[in-house]
């Protein structure tokens, strides 16, 4: 099976369903990707943040050695951190991703948040009173060091994640290159339909995060299983209910990236290319929409730049 594209402003294509791999822990991480990679899968989602670029890298390393899949078959993202917002620390930021991934160049790099931290090597820097220590730095000054990445040719395109409408605009405005993607949350809980048309007409691409609604999630959000339109669904497409949400997601032109460890769910997971959901089956879906998020950062509440 080939896993559909969507081509970029900048002329590269992205396959449009890939692994994500937040809190995918080193001693399991690599094995999802070498079988999510047997399967089928040809995009693989981390970041500086998940401490899991090294295992993740030598794990894609050892598929291409051994022939399954060559360098150019597979599409890397990974994220600048919020301690690395300043122009100067976006280049080594990157360059250290790159090392760890072991690969010689990043498919796609995006910057994490707009939000910035304190500079340094504390990945979630807090005072004494257990604070996160925000700096102003604005995410126009980090987007100029994300375009020396891409002028370096460490990266082939560069894109944001967890940005706004109002902060996109503001970014367009002012960049000489244009983001190509904005990774955010894209649940049946939060289909973000303006957010997404608003990128489509600005010809930035948009990944769905957290497409199955992060099952079990601390924030208490009905879990998708329970719905009966999922479930009925499920039923009428012999798929499951996690098949359903990513197909819908893939539907609305957004490339959901389902995390999972298991082998058995990263092969399910991946079972949404051989049906298609009705017009009025999407419009049902759209009801489920109640705007709550289960990536909600409350604590970057305090920067200017908090995007929700
Ligand atoms: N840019 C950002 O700020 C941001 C934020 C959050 C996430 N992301 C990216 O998006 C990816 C996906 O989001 P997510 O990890 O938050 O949530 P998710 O993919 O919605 O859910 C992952 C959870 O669902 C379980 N799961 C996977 N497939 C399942 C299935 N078929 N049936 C039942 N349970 C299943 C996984 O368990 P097992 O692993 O135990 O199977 C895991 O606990 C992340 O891993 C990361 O790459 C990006």
């Amino acid at each position: 099976m080939v896993v559909p594209s969507i081509t970029f402003n900048d002329g590269n294509k992205m396959p449009m369903f890939g692994l994500g791999t937040y809190l995918s822990k080193p001693g399991e991480v690599a094995e999802a990707v070498k079988y999510a990679i047997e399967v089928g899968y040809r995009h693989i989602d981390t970041a500086f943040f998940y401490e899991n670029e090294k295992e993740i890298g030598e794990a894609i390393r050892e598929k291409i050695n051994d022939g399954t899949i060559k360098r150019e078959d597979i599409f890397v993202t990974t994220k600048l951190w919020n301690n690395s917002h300043k122009e100067h620390e976006v280049v080594p930021a990157c360059k250290l991703s790159l090392k760890n991934l072991g690969l010689d160049y990043i498919d796609l790099y995006l910057i994490h948040w707009p939000i910035a931290f304190k500079s340094g090597d504390a990945l979630t820097p807090r005072d004494a009173s257990g604070k996160i220590e925000f700096d102003d730095t604005d995410y126009l000054e980090t987007w100029r060091g994300m375009e020396k990445c891409k002028g370096q040719n460490l990266v082939r395109s560069i894109g944001v994640s967890n940005f706004n409408a109002e902060q996109l605009a503001r970014l367009l405005s002012q960049a000489k290159i244009k983001p190509v993607n904005n990774q955010v949350e894209i649940t049946l809980n939060l289909n973000q339909k303006s957010l997404v048309e608003f990128c489509k007409k600005n010809e930035i691409t948009v990944t769905g995060f957290s497409p199955l609604g992060r099952p079990g999630n601390r924030y208490g959000i009905k879990n998708l299983w329970d719905e009966p339109i999922i479930q009925s669904l499920a039923n009428k497409y012999n798929k499951t209910p996690a098949n359903i949400a990513c197909r819908f997601i893939l539907q609305s032109g957004v490339s959901p990236i389902p995390k999972s460890v298991t082998k058995s769910r990263i092969k399910e997971n991946f079972d949404i290319f051989d049906f298609n959901l009705t017009p009025e089956e999407l419009q049902e879906i759209e009801k489920l929409n109640t705007g709550s998020r289960v990536a909600p950062f409350s604590e970057g509440k305090e920067s200017k730049y908090y995007p929700f």
